[in-house]
């Protein structure tokens, strides 16, 4: 195990696990109404969570990207939304959109990206996150898909980082407070 991880929160069997019964529920829903199911993938951190999810997935889908940002080398949120990258989308009030996150920790991110895409016309928005701290909301927000409620703690992993690092683990682990108290 790498030397920075306290302990592993969730292993690549659970994760396996995890994705296989979000790709089901998510084909619950969309299967049968599919023409522009849009997997819309928050970058950095939900990449390698949506690689697994998209060969899972019976429905029809397209991928999209945007990349956001609230948070700097820090594991405090500041609270303010920057969009980085943008969907560029020409038939958006077409698209059924499924906006895949690593993680929800106070909401502002989803929350405000809901409302950012449902004002630029999609026909539908929903929201999957792997993982959900619910005791850290700052807004209230309840994402449709989840794949585990977790502590607050500061996990990284599975494409989760902290200052860029940690992304490439293959499980979801608890940083060791040293290395962002140091
Ligand atoms: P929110 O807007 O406060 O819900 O922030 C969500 C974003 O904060 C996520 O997309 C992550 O980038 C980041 N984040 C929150 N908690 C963690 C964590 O424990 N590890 C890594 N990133 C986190
Ligand atoms: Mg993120």
């Amino acid at each position: 195990m790498n030397k920075d991880i306290l302990k592993v929160l969730v292993d690549e069997k659970q994760l396996d696990e995890m994705t296989t019964r979000l790709a089901k529920e998510i084909d619950n829903d969309y299967f049968d109404n599919s023409e522009h199911v849009i997997l819309l993938a928050i970058l950095k951190g939900s990449v390698v969570f949506m690689g697994d999810l998209m060969k899972k997935l019976q429905t029809p889908v397209e991928i999209e990207f945007m990349k956001v940002s609230s948070y700097g080398a820090t594991t405090k949120t500041t609270g303010n939304i920057n969009i980085h990258l943008d969907l560029q989308r020409k038939n958006i009030e077409e698209c059924d959109i499924i906006i895949v996150e690593d993680i929800i920790d106070s909401g502002r991110t989803l929350s405000y990206l809901v409302n950012y895409l449902l004002n630029k016309g999609a026909r539908s928005v929903k929201t999957c996150t792997l993982l959900d701290k619910p005791s850290r909301r700052e807004v209230e927000f309840n994402p449709d898909y989840s794949g585990m409620k977790i502590p607050d703690e500061f996990v990284v992993g599975y494409g989760l980082d902290y200052d860029e690092k940690y992304r490439t683990l293959p499980y979801v682990g608890i940083l060791r407070p040293e290395v962002y108290n140091s």
